[in-house]
C-alpha cells in the first residue's frame, strides 16, 4: 500500500488506474475517506467488504462526477431527486433512487434501489473523472474505516484502521482533514416525498425548500430495514455520555465558550458548530488513543450540522450503553 500526500494530476491518473485493475483507492472526501473500488468490480467490491469486516449486506454509495451520469445508474428520477441534485451536488448529500441494471446486489446489498453522490471535493472530482475516462462508470465507496468505528477525516485515520489490511497495488490519497467531517445526509428518493434516512450537512429544511415537497423525518423501523443496522456505526471504544456531571479522568468535548470542569481530559474545543463537527471524530479517536473509559460530550448549539452532531453523538452514547 503507497500514501500519496497531496496528490498530482499524474498521481490521480494512477489512482484511477489502479481502480480501473481492480485495486482499492482510499480519498478525501469533503465530509469523510471512502473507500474506493470499481463499482462494476464484483471481486474488487468484495475487498471492500473484507477489508472493512463490514457485512456484505450493507449497500454501498456509488460516486459519481456529474449529474450526467445520474441516468447509467437510476430510473424514475422523480423530479423532486433532480432539484436536489442541482442544487446541492456536488456536495455532502446521497440520493437513494430506484437502481439500473448496471447497479448489482454487490453495490445495493441485494436492494432495488442505490445510493449516489458526487462529493465536493477537488481529489474526489479528479478521481472519479479520471476513472471515467478510462471507462469507468462510477467509484463504490463506504467511509474508509473499520465496520463499527468512527469514520475517519484524515489519512493517518484511515492508514490505522485499515492499513494493515490493504494490498501492495492498493493506494491512499491524502488531501488533508475532511472540510465536513461528518457523513453526507442520505435521502430516500423512491417515495413520492423525500425521506431522511441519514443527517448531514444538508438539513431536512433544504430539502424542503429545494423540493417543495415534504421530507419526512428519519423513523429507526424504516432506517433498518433499508439501511442494514444503521445504529452500528459512529462508536468509539470509550462510552459516550450526554451533557452529564463529568467524573475525574472523563473525556470532555464542548464548545470553547464551555470552561474544562476540573479533572476532566479536553479533547478540543471547536469554536462553533461546524468546526464542531470537523473535531467529533477526530476527539474520539485521540480518546481511545489516550484509553480514556467514558467522553462527556456536551452538544453545541448553533445554525448548522446541528442534527447530524446530535445524531452521530446519540449513536454513539446508544452503543456505548
Ligand atoms: O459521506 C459519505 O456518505 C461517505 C463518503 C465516503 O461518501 N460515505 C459513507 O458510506 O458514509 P458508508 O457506507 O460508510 O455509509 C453509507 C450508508 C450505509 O449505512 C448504507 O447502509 C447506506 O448508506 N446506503 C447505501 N446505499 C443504500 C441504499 N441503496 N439504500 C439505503 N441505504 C443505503
Ligand atoms: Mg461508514
Amino acid at each position: 500500500m503507497e500514501i500519496i500526500n497531496n496528490p498530482t494530476q499524474d498521481e490521480i491518473k494512477k489512482a484511477a488506474k489502479a481502480l480501473k485493475d481492480g485495486h482499492l483507492v482510499a480519498f478525501p472526501t469533503e465530509t469523510v475517506y471512502g473507500l474506493g473500488a470499481d463499482a462494476t468490480n464484483e471481486k474488487a467490491v468484495s475487498r471492500i467488504y473484507s477489508v472493512k469486516g463490514r457485512p456484505t449486506d450493507h449497500p454501498l454509495i456509488v460516486h459519481i462526477s456529474s449529474i450526467n451520469q445520474l441516468d447509467k445508474w437510476a430510473i424514475d428520477i422523480p423530479d423532486y431527486a433532480i432539484k436536489l441534485a442541482q442544487e446541492f451536488w456536488p456536495g455532502p448529500m446521497t440520493l437513494i433512487l430506484p437502481r439500473k441494471g448496471i447497479a448489482k446486489d454487490f453495490i445495493t446489498g441485494g436492494q432495488a434501489n442505490v445510493g449516489l453522490r458526487i462529493p465536493d471535493q477537488p481529489i474526489a472530482l479528479a478521481l472519479i473523472r479520471k476513472f471515467e475516462e478510462l471507462g469507468g462508470k462510477g467509484i463504490a465507496a463506504p467511509s474508509a474505516n473499520k465496520f463499527g468505528a468512527v469514520s475517519p477525516t484524515s489519512a493517518d485515520d484511515v492508514r490505522e484502521d485499515i492499513g494493515a489490511h490493504l494490498g501492495i497495488n492498493d493506494l491512499i490519497l491524502d488531501g488533508g482533514r475532511c472540510d465536513v467531517g461528518l457523513e453526507s445526509t442520505i435521502i430516500d428518493c423512491t417515495r413520492s416525498s423525500p425521506y431522511i434516512l441519514r443527517p448531514g450537512f444538508v438539513t431536512s429544511k433544504d430539502v424542503f425548500k429545494t423540493s417543495n415537497s415534504n421530507s419526512l423525518n428519519s423513523n429507526e423501523n424504516y432506517r433498518q430495514k433499508y439501511s442494514g443496522n444503521f445504529v452500528s456505526h459512529y462508536s468509539p471504544k470509550a462510552s459516550v455520555v450526554i451533557d452529564s456531571i463529568p467524573a475525574i479522568g472523563d473525556g470532555f468535548l464542548a464548545l470553547a465558550s464551555i470552561d474544562t470542569p476540573a479533572g476532566s481530559i479536553r479533547l478540543s474545543s471547536p469554536k462553533n458548530s461546524i468546526e464542531f463537527a470537523k473535531v467529533l471524530y477526530k476527539a474520539f479517536r485521540v480518546a481511545d488513543k489516550l484509553k480514556i473509559k467514558r467522553v462527556n460530550v456536551i452538544l453545541p448549539t448553533g445554525s448548522q450540522l446541528i442534527d447530524a452532531i446530535e445524531d452521530r453523538v446519540r449513536k454513539a452514547s446508544t452503543l456505548s450503553k
